[in-house]
């Protein structure tokens, strides 16, 4: 271990999609190995949108399972739910007084839910990077891997890292984000231009992580591509081709120059199948043994705990940390 710390979370608020996987999860694999890693089920953020109470408390147990069938060992890594930890919450606060209405009201994706959700603007929709910078500082997180859709929310909390340290003496790490150069943002499989995202309301555009292989493979074969019929990388010509190349790269461990001469010579057809069933091989061993985690409850709720007291001893010393330097009364 070099002592790096990574940081990094995914919201408990609906289907994950293999765009979650390759962004997100894939990436995490290998700095378990390395670094002190802290990967959370971000339920707070889950209820800037409207959740049905019953089903977020089951999609955060189902999250936390997948994580562990994903191969995030929770030996390696400090496994744990958003909500067990009181000081993201508190930190939040304390940089809500630094953090500025005009730059959260900037930011793409405060913009995009608050038009999608024009019935429920609430404070919580436009504070949610500030709880991600509480989430990212408390560990003093060096890296951060997210998808591309999350990079802004990850330089305001380096704005707001450097702010606060400016202000009242060196606290925060100033954090990194770490996005792949391949899979940081898988796009629509009906719209290309758009990304693969868990709340599309087309079921077609997105392959979930529990769908099953008939499902995997239908949704492949129904993917928009071009007219075409030559199979080549060319993101900007051919969305795409390239993005099911992107995809079935991902899924074998390939890069997409190697996948394209394997493909060089074949038809759409053959090429949609072959990547739905490389999707489909490597989710199958997934959610069997995701399905065999959800039934031991008593396993994942011992995992959780730990998580949660692991979290919580860093999370205090930056708390405590960040309370002195603001200057609230701690006792003499
Ligand atoms: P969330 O739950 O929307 O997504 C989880 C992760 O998946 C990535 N991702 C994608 N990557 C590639 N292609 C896609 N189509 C795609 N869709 C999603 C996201 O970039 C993300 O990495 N705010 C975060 C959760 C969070 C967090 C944090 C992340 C809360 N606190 C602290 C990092 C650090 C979110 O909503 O991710």
């Amino acid at each position: 271990m070099d002592g790096k710390t990574v940081y990094s979370a995914i919201q408990p608020s609906g289907n994950l999609t293999i765009g979650n996987y390759v962004g997100s999860i894939r990436n995490w694999l290998g700095m378990q190995e390395e670094y002190d890693c802290f990967f959370a089920m971000a339920d707070m953020h889950a209820i800037t949108v409207r959740q049905e109470p019953a089903e977020l408390r089951r999609r955060t147990l189902e999250l936390a399972a997948l994580y562990i069938a994903c191969g995030i060992d929770p030996e390696k890594c400090t496994l744990y739910v958003q909500s067990h930890v009181p000081q993201h919450a508190e930190l939040m606060w304390v940089l809500n007084t630094i953090a500025y209405v005009g730059e959260m009201e900037r930011m793409t994706q405060f913009k995009d839910k608050s038009q999608k959700h024009a019935d429920n603007i609430n404070m919580g929709l436009m504070d949610y990077p500030v709880l991600m910078a509480a989430d990212i500082l408390l560990y003093q997180a060096d890296l951060v891997p997210v998808g591309q859709d999350q990079t802004q929310h990850v330089e305001i909390t380096r704005d707001l890292a450097v702010r606060f340290n400016n202000r009242f003496g060196e606290t925060f790490t100033v954090p990194k984000a770490l996005v792949l150069k391949q899979g940081a943002k898988i796009a629509s499989l009906q719209d290309p231009a758009k990304k693969m995202s868990k709340s599309d309301e087309n079921p077609n555009a997105s392959v979930y992580l529990t769908d099953d292989r008939d499902t995997i493979l239908r949704k492949f074969k129904r993917a928009v591509t071009d007219s075409e019929s030559e199979i080549r990388f060319a993101p900007q010509e051919k969305p795409g081709v390239s993005n099911l190349l992107t995809i079935y790269a991902s899924f074998t461990g390939k890069n997409t120059e190697e996948a394209e001469k394997e493909f060089a010579w074949k038809g759409y057809g053959e090429f949609k199948l072959a990547v739905g069933e490389a999707v489909a091989d490597k989710l199958a061993p997934v959610q069997a043994e995701q399905a065999r985690l959800l039934k031991e409850k008593a396993y994942l709720g011992g995992v959780l705990a730990a998580g949660a007291e692991r979290a919580y001893k860093t999370a205090r010393k930056t708390l405590s940390k960040v309370y002195r330097k603001v200057g609230f009364y701690q006792g003499e």
